[in-house]
């Protein structure tokens, strides 16, 4: 008994010189103390990480290093250092953490967003980028603007029905749509889209690092691929994701209300071009499902409690609608007379990205960076709460102003050439979100629609006092942030307004 002490002691110690070495001799950006062998592990809360790191990124500056285990992160916290880092080097920067569980039991390295830079990964991004370039999402502009007219339909005949749940269709609907074709997600009853979110939302909880014993102790990798019991739940996974994708793909079609094609028919005529297989061509399409509906859900619903804190913003995009619609729907044709809609969409990215943390990119090369070198391998994570809170480029960046996006005449500012300073919550470099102009188009017409038919007010009890949910009420599922549960009361603008709708939805 006491030979097994004495031996586990020194095992102890030996690992503890060995990672106390191991980390002195990388000439990383300093960062918060921590322990041997666990790093910053204790210190970071088990949710919402993006706070621990924005104090982090105030005590330790723009460029700085936290260790989990043995695993370094640096974190990009300013716009200047994402841009040089993960734009300027996006060369050495685009590949993503070796994540065992998610990415090699779980997805089978066929999950477009936690595949590193390989030739696969180049293909499923030509291919999404060819699908959702500016000119063809233009394409699916029919589609979205008939599901913000049902969105809008839904909250006025279902107020029963939360606020969360109505821009969760409407975001799940849209994306489908677009990618595999039918009809719009009904506003009650069966969701064809279901079965993914619940598979994806299985996925998200026990792929969490603090839920994979195999991230935490690599070495039980070899067991894992030799025991199937032990990768059961994984195996279970995939064949269930792979065959719903496969089905959805599968009954794909070439949508009949437009001259619009889905994105599936245009990456299977394209599979040889594309050099991809159907199996893959089947898991880039779900990448962008699962990639673009929570994400767009999220960042809606933000949109909600920023309208319900910041009246006077709903007042003047309201003065705006009347003077161009009058009382018609708004289309995609009035946008260029919208422009404090496409602000507020721009602004609901920036106060409240939905990724805060973006996705985790990582060094596939040493490289250095202001006297630094970072190693191969090192997560480095792109903190676009810290960046869209940069005080050098956004004044009072708490503060939810729209008008920030515009000039004195109150159109749109042109962005600052060669930048994305209207657009960091999508992300950096070579994997910047593909799907962002179809995000931003389904979110303008979606916010248009709701902001034209409806006053949002908070609901009041019974002694007359409003039931409100604050700025910061948030939680996450794993990467993705979103407000937590609030009520709304929304008031219809115009006594025709079903009928409105109903013609909204045949145009
Ligand atoms: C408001 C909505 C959205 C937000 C805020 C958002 C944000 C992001 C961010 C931050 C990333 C990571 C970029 C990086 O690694 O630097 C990303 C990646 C990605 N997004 Fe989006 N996204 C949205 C909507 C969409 C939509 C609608 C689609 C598809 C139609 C989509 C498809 C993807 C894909 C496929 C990736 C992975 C790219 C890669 O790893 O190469 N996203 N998105």
């Amino acid at each position: 008994m006491l030979s097994l002490a004495v031996g586990i002691s020194i095992l102890l110690v030996a690992l503890v010189v060995r990672d106390a070495y191991y980390k002195r001799n990388y000439r990383l950006p300093p960062g918060p103390p921590g322990l041997p062998l666990l790093g910053n592990l204790l210190q970071l809360p088990r949710k919402l990480w993006y706070r621990k790191l924005t104090i982090w990124s105030e005590q330790y500056g723009p460029f700085y290093t936290f260790w989990i285990g043995s695993q370094p992160y640096v974190v990009c916290s300013s716009v200047k250092v994402a841009a040089d880092v993960l734009d300027g080097m996006s060369a050495v920067t685009s590949d993503r953490p070796a994540l065992i569980k998610a990415r090699e039991f779980y997805f089978r390295e066929s999950m477009m967003i936690w595949l590193d830079r390989t030739l696969l990964w180049r293909r499923m991004r030509r291919a999404a980028h060819t699908s959702l370039n500016v000119r063809f999402t233009l394409r699916f502009t029919q589609i979205q603007a008939q599901d913000a007219a049902y969105l809008t339909l839904g909250l006025l005949q279902h107020p029963e029905k939360p606020f969360h749940e109505h821009v969760r269709r409407f975001s799940g609907s849209v994306i489908a749509r677009a990618l595999y074709g039918g009809d719009a997600v009904p506003l009650l009853g069966l969701d064809p889209s279901k079965r993914i979110e619940q598979l994806m939302d299985e996925v998200m909880q026990k792929c969490l690092p603090q839920n994979s014993m195999v991230d935490m102790m690599p070495f039980l990798k070899p067991l894992i691929q030799r025991v199937k019991r032990l990768r059961k739940q994984a195996d279970d996974w995939f064949e269930a994701m792979d065959q719903e994708g496969s089905r959805l793909y599968d009954i794909a079609f070439v949508t009949d209300s437009s001259e619009a094609t889905t994105i599936v028919h245009d990456i299977n005529t394209r599979l040889q071009k594309h050099g991809l297989t159907k199996h893959e061509a089947v898991w880039a399409a779900l990448s962008m499902f699962m990639a673009g509906q929570e994400t767009t859900h999220s960042a809606l619903r933000f949109f909600g409690l920023a309208m319900l804190h910041h009246p006077d913003v709903m007042e003047t995009a309201q003065s705006q609608l009347d003077a161009v619609c009058g009382g018609r729907a708004p289309t995609f044709q009035d946008r260029e007379c919208l422009p404090y809609i496409d602000a507020i969409v721009k602004e609901t990215l920036r106060w409240r990205p939905a990724l805060p943390l973006g996705l985790p990119h990582t060094a596939s090369e040493d490289f250095e960076y202001q006297g630094y070198v970072i190693r191969k391998g090192t997560t480095i994570i792109d903190h676009i709460w810290s960046q869209t809170r940069d005080s050098f480029i956004y004044s009072n960046p708490e503060v939810f102003d729209p008008s920030r996006f515009l000039d004195n005449s109150g159109r749109l500012r042109p962005n600052t050439p060669g930048t994305h300073l209207d657009q960091l919550g999508f992300g950096h470099g070579r994997r910047v979100c593909p799907g962002r102009d179809f995000a931003i188009d389904s979110m303008f017409i979606a916010c248009a629609y709701m902001l034209w038919a409806f006053r949002f007010e908070w609901p009041v009890d019974e002694y007359c006092r409003s039931v409100t949910r604050g700025m910061d009420d948030m939680w996450d599922s794993a990467l993705i942030v979103t407000p937590k549960r609030f009520q709304v009361v929304l008031k219809a603008r115009f006594e025709r307004l079903e009928e409105q709708l109903l013609a909204g939805m045949t145009a």
